[in-house]
């Protein structure tokens, strides 16, 4: 089977950490029946001031009719408002439809990290992220600010049914032998409805809805909740018990990048932006432009990234091969980055893990 996989590697460290998904992709044996064309695709702040757009439309083209899935590095938003500039990730999430970013954070065997394998489940394509924003003046003349944080029923029950599914096939894989923390499944929904009584009220109510209607199929997992700021609380004190947490958008966002803390550093964590037809890998990190351009960022996040889109596109045991290749470098704790205390380059991880595979 030939697949075709859009690269686009955006800004920064992204453009340093997406050879290396092309490469491990190349580099799997002929034993897995895949082959891959690749297509280079544009994207991020550099060509916005290159060429006055960040998402190109052919990009978006290519990804609708050529590619069965892409991976993505990072691009860099300025944090102050840029004319006519939005960020292009945001903007593929939702022209897509990836309405599931699933990021899992796992520690290794080496002796060094706190046992954690969970998985955080972020609804991907509105909340604060739908970016209508706006500002206005009072009578005063004191400036007031505006954001909509939109929540639907639909999107709700997607990202719950996603979570669910998820939580019962990592089940399945702990049935087959994957050794984990875990010995049974659980989703804790994470929100703020005590507050947010209406949006993430919906949120809430809509997951423990489906659940509630879905029991024949997912009555095995454990329901749980929590708050999303006790859940910062309890994902330090206690990561160990989690094991599927699903929350919208915005608390997905900074839950995933907190949880990575737990394992060493961002740049091991990947992610898979999920729809019903296409899937994009991408690094929870951004563009890192306090390390570029100096071959030291941590391709492991990407190399991640590349095995779940193999996953999300029914490749488990190609996946595998990459996730096992990982593992192995890391428990060996020899050939990694400075991000983890070593002394390694971005090309000799990859490497490292090439030679495995
Ligand atoms: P960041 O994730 O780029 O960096 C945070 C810290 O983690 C930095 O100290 C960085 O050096 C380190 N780090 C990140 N990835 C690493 C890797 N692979 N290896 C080793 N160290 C790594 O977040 P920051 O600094 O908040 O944002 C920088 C830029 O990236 C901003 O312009 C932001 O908008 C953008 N960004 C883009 C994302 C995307 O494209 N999906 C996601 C997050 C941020
Ligand atoms: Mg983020």
């Amino acid at each position: 089977k030939t697949l075709t996989i859009g690269l686009i590697p955006g800004d920064g460290i992204g453009k340093e950490v997406i050879p290396a998904g092309r490469q491990v992709l190349e580099a799997l044996p002929s034993s897995y029946g895949l082959k891959f064309n690749f297509i280079d695709l544009k994207a991020g702040f550099d060509h916005f001031q290159a060429a006055g757009t960040a998402l190109p439309e052919e990009t978006l083209s290519a990804l609708r009719s050529e590619c069965q899935g892409a991976l993505f590095g990072a691009v860099s938003s300025p944090t102050t408002k840029v004319e006519g500039y939005s960020s292009p990730i945001v903007a593929l999430r939702k022209k897509l439809n990836l309405y599931a970013n699933v990021r899992p954070v796992k520690s290794v065997d080496n002796g060094i990290d706190r046992p954690v394998d969970l998985v955080i489940v972020r609804e991907n394509t509105e909340d604060l992220y739908v970016k209508e924003e706006k500002t206005f003046e009072n009578p005063d003349g004191t400036k007031v600010a505006e954001a909509i944080k939109r929540i639907t029923e639909v999107a709700s029950k997607k990202i719950g049914k996603m979570a669910f599914e998820i939580a019962l096939r990592r089940q399945a894989l702990r049935d087959l032998g994957l050794k984990s923390i875990h010995s049974s499944p659980s989703v804790t929904i994470t929100h703020k409805s005590n507050v947010l009584s209406l949006t993430d009220g919906l949120f809430r109510e809509t997951i423990r809805n489906f659940y509630d209607n879905h029991l024949d199929k997912f009555e095995s997992i454990e329901l749980k909740e929590q708050i999303v700021d006790s859940m910062v609380y309890k994902l330090f004190r206690e990561p160990e018990n989690f094991d599927v947490i699903v929350g919208p958008n915005l608390y997905g966002d900074i839950l995933s990048d907190g949880a990575a803390a737990l394992v060493g550093s961002l740049g091991l964590i990947p992610s898979c932006n999920v729809g019903e037809n296409f899937v994009i890998g991408e690094p929870c990190h951004g563009s890192a432009p306090d390390i570029e351009g100096q071959n030291i960022a941590n391709p492991i996040a990407t190399i991640r990234s590349t095995a779940m889109m193999l996953e999300f596109l029914g490749y488990d045991k190609a996946a595998a091969k990459i996730y096992e290749a990982v593992d192995a470098n890391l428990i060996e704790n020899k050939i990694i980055s400075p991000d983890l205390g070593g002394t390694s380059k971005t090309t000799e991880v990859i490497e490292d893990i090439l030679k495995r595979i």
